[in-house]
This record gives structure tokens, C-alpha cells and sequence, in this order.
């Protein structure tokens, strides 16, 4: 197959930041997906349904002519967040979630919920108006290395709280583990989980070997090989509970290729075809239009998209550096490097 047609996909989790930054980052999506998750992990973070609006606003500002785009908006869950809140969201036309970030576990994390148990009366709320909670499932302990902090989520914290809250509607977003693709899939319906591009198509030796390779440093981490394998197992398995999320991360090259460089890699360019990549690669092309185009839709209860792209097998140099701020650049995920896949 060298030319496939898709309903337009959608992406269930991708950054945007604020200011700026949207002038590179709505177009560059806005160009991919009909819909996008937009996470909140704002400086401060988006934590009312009226913060939300407003940043919709300011997002669909940057949203090129003719270009159809409907951003999905999500809150960001702190110790201080109101089962009231649960009911906003719940009436509102245009935030669809709610985000956990266990406290510092990643990029502008830092207001995130100290510990779950803490906020068990909002999340009693999310379960009965089933309202999706959106999970960044890593441990934060000090003492727990990064490798294994995925896994120990899901025995420390998730197990638990799916046992207290069986009904629960939670996307556990970009795993990265075998373990966790097990998870999801001994789960109810209401379990789904997004997984990111570069979690597809490299693992750690991509990012570690023959000298460190900042632009793949992401959170969570790529794993090894073994867990790349079965994500791309369950990704190209046609089961609706595994859908697209790209975690578009968007960081300045000089905050990338620093001492302490910040996690987040920014495939929106190119992410539909990076994801092509990773399909067609295990032979799976077929699979792509549930994964990227139905799935998600269809977990969020939204309607499918009726509008259609088309990919077609020629190769594409990604840019080896685009514009980004005020003068600033950014790396593109796999920059400088041939993919086989275009979306005309
Ligand atoms: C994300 C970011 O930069 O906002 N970074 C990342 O490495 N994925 C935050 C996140 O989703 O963890
Ligand atoms: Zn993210």
C-alpha cells in the first residue's frame, strides 16, 4: 500500500504552552489533528473550567485560516481542586478532563497532587459523572529509579485506586512498559491508555548509545527494546483501548542541549507520519486509522471525524531546526533524518 486515505485523526495529549510559543505550536498541530487534547501543565497550570476557556481562547487565536481546529481542554488536578469542579467540567462544551501529575514528577509538575489518597473525594466525583481523570503514572520517590518508576505506579498507586473506584474513566497517557500495556489490558472498558511516537519508534540505546542524544530525553523515559516491541504490539492490534497521544512536548533547543536538559520531545510537525513509520514498519499500516482516527473519539464520547487525510509512501526529510519563540530554535523530534511516510 503506498497511498492510504484516514478519517482525520485526533491527538489525545499534546502541549501547546502559552504566549509565544503558540505561534509555532497551534499551526504546526492544527495542520495534523482535527482535535487535540491541550494539557495544562501551564505556568501556573489551567485549574478552572473559566482558566481552560481562556486559554482556548488564546490558542484558537493562532489557529491558521481555513484551517478547521477544535481544541479539547483539561484541567490540572492539585491537592486544592473542588468535587465542584468535577461538575464544571461536566456541563462545559469545551473541557473534556482532568490531569494528575503526581507532584514533581515531571516538567512544570510542581502543583501537581502530593498524594492520591489526599484527593479521593474529587475523584469520587470523576467516577460517577464519568469524567476522564488523564494519569502521568510515574512514582516521584527519590529513592526509585526512573526505569521503574511506571511500573511502580501502577502497583502503588493505580491498582489500588482503580480497586476504591472499579467505574473509574482514566487514560493511563504515553506508557512505556510492557507492565503497563498488560494493565490496560486486564481492565474494564472505562481503562484506555495513549502512546507517544517516540515510544514506538526508538528505545533508550537510541537515546543513550554512541553519546547522549538529548532531543529523545522525554518523560517517561524510553525503556529497552522488549517494551518498544510490545508497545508496538498493542498499538497495531486494533483493540480500542490503545490510541494516540503524541506528548508533543514542546522545549528551545538551548533548554534541550543543556547541562540539565528539559524532558519533552516536539513531534507535532511530523507526528501523524512518524506514527505511519512505526505502523508500516511491523506491517501494520492497516491498523493506523482505529489507533489515530477512531479510538480516542470513541473512549472520550465524542464524535468520529468525518473528514479524511491522505499519507502516501514517499520519503520526507524531517527539518533539521524550526523557529520557535523570539529568535529561538527547535529541534524536531528526529531531526535531519529520512522517514518513508508524507501526508499530502
Ligand atoms: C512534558 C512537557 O514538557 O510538558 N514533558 C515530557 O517529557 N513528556 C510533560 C509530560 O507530559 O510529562
Ligand atoms: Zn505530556
Amino acid at each position: 500500500m503506498n497511498t492510504i486515505t484516514l478519517i482525520q485523526p485526533d491527538d489525545w495529549h499534546a502541549h501547546l504552552r502559552d504566549g509565544l510559543a503558540l505561534q509555532r505550536t497551534v499551526p504546526d498541530l492544527a495542520k495534523q489533528f482535527s482535535r487535540a487534547i491541550c494539557m495544562p501543565n501551564l505556568v501556573p497550570p489551567v485549574k478552572t473550567v473559566e482558566e481552560a476557556e481562556a486559554y482556548r481562547e488564546r490558542v484558537m487565536a493562532h489557529v491558521p485560516e481555513g484551517i478547521a481546529f477544535d481544541p479539547r481542554m483539561v484541567l490540572y488536578f492539585t491537592d486544592q481542586t473542588s468535587p465542584e469542579e468535577v461538575k464544571k467540567i461536566k456541563e462545559s462544551a469545551h473541557v473534556n478532563a482532568i490531569k494528575l501529575y503526581p507532584a514533581g514528577a515531571t516538567t512544570n509538575s510542581d502543583n501537581g497532587v502530593s498524594d492520591i489518597r489526599k484527593v479521593y473525594a474529587v475523584i469520587e466525583q470523576l467516577e460517577e459523572q464519568q469524567v476522564p481523570l488523564l494519569l502521568h503514572g510515574e512514582v516521584t520517590h527519590h529513592h526509585v529509579d526512573i526505569f521503574d518508576r511506571e511500573k511502580r505506579f501502577l502497583d502503588e498507586v493505580l491498582s489500588p485506586l482503580l480497586q476504591q473506584f472499579p467505574n473509574l474513566k482514566l487514560v493511563l497517557e504515553h506508557i512505556t512498559t510492557s507492565e503497563a500495556a498488560q494493565f490496560v489490558l486486564e481492565q474494564g472498558r472505562n481503562v484506555a491508555a495513549t502512546i507517544t511516537p517516540q515510544h514506538l519508534l526508538f528505545n533508550r540505546n537510541d537515546m543513550l548509545v554512541g553519546g547522549v542524544k538529548p532531543h529523545f530525553y522525554c518523560l517517561p523515559i524510553l525503556k529497552r527494546q522488549t517494551h518498544q516491541q510490545t508497545l508496538l504490539e498493542v498499538a497495531t492490534s486494533g483493540n480500542p483501548k490503545f490510541f494516540l497521544g503524541t506528548d508533543s512536548a514542546p522545549h528551545s533547543k538551548n533548554a534541550k542541549e543543556n547541562a540539565c536538559g528539559c524532558a519533552g520531545c516536539y513531534s507535532a510537525p511530523t507526528a501523524i507520519e512518524l506514527y505511519a513509520q512505526a505502523f508500516d514498519q511491523v506491517g501494520r499500516i492497516d491498523r493506523l486509522e482505529g489507533f489515530a482516527s477512531l479510538f480516542g473519539a470513541d473512549f472520550y464520547g465524542l464524535p468520529r471525524n468525518t473528514n479524511t487525510i491522505t499519507l502516501v509512501k514517499e520519503e520526507q526529510t524531517i527539518p533539521t531546526s524550526l523557529d520557535y519563540l523570539d529568535g529561538e530554535q527547535i529541534i524536531p523530534l528526529y531531526a535531519g533524518k529520512t522517514i518513508q511516510w508524507r501526508k499530502v
